[in-house]
């Protein structure tokens, strides 16, 4: 940790937002307008020529947007971010940022749906080239490394698995190639895990989970380097244009001032979940990493907090029974988004990963008998009481 002014749970509050420059209203204002007007056609000149500071049209800059963004950067230990439409707006505005025709990519094994569709189409629109990798030793990453290698992709933990990537490690080897490596910390968001820390360049969230936390905003986040994010801010942010609402700015911003407290919950109720899934004779296996007999625990030691809110198990049996589980369940609702005060639940086979060819499904490790559980904020004894009815049900 190396907060330098706040600690994370202050910073979370305060950082980022003066009350004094908003007429003393405690909540930042939400700056509902496209456009800014200027004094004169000189103001004007000098704000496009980048030599007077001013707000000038919202898909640039907006004064909500910025404060969450100045927020996101300090949470993350970066020093700059750039807030998105979407997850996905943000994985793309940066990875077309990196790269040009004819580079390559190495990717973590098991990244976002989306995020897969949009490497498959960067390979076959752009000739920009990627493999996958298991990432468990330098060894693998360094065999995939060619002279057009430009960034190591990460998603840590690994959806669905929960499998972790050792940070250090994968900075390791990508600087002695001069390679940017850039991380998807949706999972953990910044309470449990920061990347840039490790030395990784830079970290993109979807907002939408942890961040937002409450189930209703689709957004993007992106911090790495001042440069980085202004070369992005006025290239795949402003030419494509996937930039988030003032309004949707200010649901994060008052999201992330509960994250440190949410967060902490979201781990207590996972931990207490998992110790019950482990002893039920209907449950196969549970991974969670915060757990000694996961097969990253030595990694998580090294980079996490904590473990986190999502937990993913077998239960016994095959896709029949996983979908009887679902079909049971009272309190929790099936649905494929996480990070929300209520807990969800879905089948990673037929759901998220119904896209992924079986073969390749399966080497990844998400069998038709995995399931995927974002613990929310409920009474732990209440999402319990509603998994063991439904599990004693198979
Ligand atoms: C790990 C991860 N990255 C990126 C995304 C994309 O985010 P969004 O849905 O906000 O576009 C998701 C969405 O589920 C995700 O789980």
């Amino acid at each position: 940790m190396k907060y330098t002014e706040k600690r994370f749970e202050t910073a979370a509050i305060h950082h980022g937002y003066c009350t004094k420059e908003h007429l003393g209203s405690l909540a930042v204002p939400i700056f509902q307008t496209s456009t800014f007007t200027f004094d004169t056609a000189e103001q004007g000149e000098a704000r496009f020529a980048g030599q007077e500071e001013g707000f000038i049209y919202s898909r640039l800059a907006n004064p909500t947007v910025r404060a969450l963004e100045e927020k996101m950067a300090y949470l993350e230990e970066g020093e700059a971010a750039l807030a998105f439409s979407s997850g996905m707006a943000a994985v793309s505005a940066v990875l077309v940022a990196l790269t040009k025709a004819n580079d390559h990519m190495i990717c973590s094994q098991g990244v976002y749906g989306c995020t897969f569709g949009l490497l498959q189409l960067m390979k076959q629109k752009y000739e920009i080239d990627h493999d996958f990798c298991p990432m468990e030793t330098e060894e693998q990453i360094r065999q995939l490394i060619r002279p057009e290698t430009v960034c190591i992709y990460v998603e840590t933990p690994i959806n669905p698995t929960m499998k972790l990537i050792d940070l250090e490690m994968v900075v390791k080897v990508a600087k002695e190639h001069g390679i940017t490596v850039v991380v998807d910390n949706t999972f953990c968001s910044p309470y449990l895990q920061r990347p840039l820390l490790f030395g990784c360049d830079v970290v993109i969230h979807s907002a939408t989970k942890y961040i937002g936390g409450h189930g209703d905003v689709i957004a993007g986040i992106a911090v790495g380097t001042k440069e980085l994010m202004a070369e992005i801010a006025k290239t795949t942010q402003k030419d494509i244009g996937g930039v988030l609402s003032p309004f949707d700015a200010w649901l994060l911003l008052r999201g992330v001032k509960t994250l440190a407290v949410r967060m902490d919950r979201h781990c207590d109720n996972a931990e207490k979940i998992v110790e019950r899934l482990k002893q039920h004779p209907a449950v196969a296996n549970v991974y969670y990493p915060n757990a000694p007999d996961h097969c990253s625990y030595s990694i998580y030691k090294k980079q996490m907090k904590r473990g986190g809110g999502l937990i993913s198990f077998e239960v016994k049996g095959t896709k029949e029974e996983a979908q009887r589980l679902l079909n049971g369940l009272r309190l929790i609702h099936i649905a494929v988004s996480l990070g929300d005060t209520e807990t969800l639940i879905q089948h990673p086979a037929t759901m998220t990963h119904a896209v992924v060819p079986e073969k390749a499904r399966m080497e990844m490790g998400i069998s038709d008998s995995l399931l995927r559980l974002s613990v929310g904020l409920e009474a732990w004894e209440d999402i319990w009481s509603d998994l063991e009815q439904a599990l004693n049900q198979l």
